[in-house]
């Protein structure tokens, strides 16, 4: 589908998307949000989307945060509602997606640009990326999930420090952190996003799908991720693709996965 602010491309099943607005280092305004929504619904609904990556274009920037020019007229109850609707059109819905949504982060991941990084269900960063919650600096907050998902992936002595500085950090300190798996080249980036994503859609769409929910259940703390471990693994067992992948191991043969 066409868009405004977005570039989008089908290639073998992943769906790259790229937030196109360079000239505002790709700033998350209305159009973007609104855009990222369509563009997920797509990943949801289209069987030929198996996995998805999200990056910015330019050079620069992946995301350098929320449009700051929006905010100048925003009063209480239209700051909630941008966060809100924002959360629910876009972040939420990157996480908890039942198909393996990566970012690939090439460059300025500020504020919303950070959180967008931190909803999908991992990130890889360029070289020459940067991220941080300047949120502060305007006298915010992170208003996308930053409080809540940056100490899940980075514990909470450095996601307070991290906010409450409002200070950057590179891609290799963004990686000891936990926040990034992987630093590539600049160049490479999206080719090594890529040939991770093509590992994962060997495997069975629906184990990833399990996994996928019941990772987020633990990193959001909630008590009965066991037990629903459990209904899963139990579930699986009904499965056309667990009988192929049991059988081809026995067999000694690659599985064909059918996501049945
Ligand atoms: N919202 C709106 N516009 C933004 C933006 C944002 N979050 N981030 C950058 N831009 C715009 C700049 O206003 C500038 O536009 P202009 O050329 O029309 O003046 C353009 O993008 C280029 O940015 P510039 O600041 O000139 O680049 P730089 O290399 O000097 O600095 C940053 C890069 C990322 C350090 C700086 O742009 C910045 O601090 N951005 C805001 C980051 C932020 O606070 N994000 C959280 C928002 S809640």
């Amino acid at each position: 589908m066409p868009y405004d602010t977005l570039l989008t491309e089908l290639d073998n099943g992943i769906y790259i998307i790229t937030i196109n607005r360079p000239d505002k280092l790709n700033a998350l305004n209305k159009t973007v949000i609104e855009e990222l929504s369509a563009a997920l619904d797509e990943i949801y609904q289209n069987p030929e989307i198996k996995t998805a990556i999200i990056t910015g274009a330019g050079p620069k920037a992946f995301v350098a945060g929320a449009d700051i020019s929006e905010f100048i007229s925003l009063e209480q109850d239209a700051g909630k509602a941008l966060a809100q609707k924002g959360q629910e059109l876009v972040f939420s819905k990157i996480e908890n997606a039942p198909k393996p949504i990566i970012a690939a982060v090439n460059g300025f991941a500020l504020g919303g640009g950070c959180e967008l990084a931190m909803a999908c269900h991992f990130r890889l960063a360029s070289e020459n990326a940067k991220f941080g919650q300047p949120e502060v600096n305007l006298g915010l907050i992170p208003g996308y999930g930053g409080t809540q998902r940056l100490t899940q992936l980075i514990g909470k002595g450095k996601a307070m420090e991290l906010m409450m500085t409002g200070q950057m950090i590179g891609a290799e300190e963004a990686k000891q952190l936990g926040l990034v798996n992987h630093v590539t080249g600049t160049d490479t980036l999206l080719q090594q996003s890529k040939a991770i994503l093509a590992t994962i859609m060997s495997k069975a769409p629906l184990a990833i799908e399990k996994i996928i929910s019941l990772t987020n259940s633990a990193a959001r703390g909630e008590d009965n991720g066991l037990q629903k471990e459990v209904e899963a693994f139990g579930e699986l067992f009904g499965t056309r693709d667990v009988k192929e992948g049991v059988t081809a191991f026995l067999e000694k043969r690659k599985a064909r996965f059918t996501g049945q």
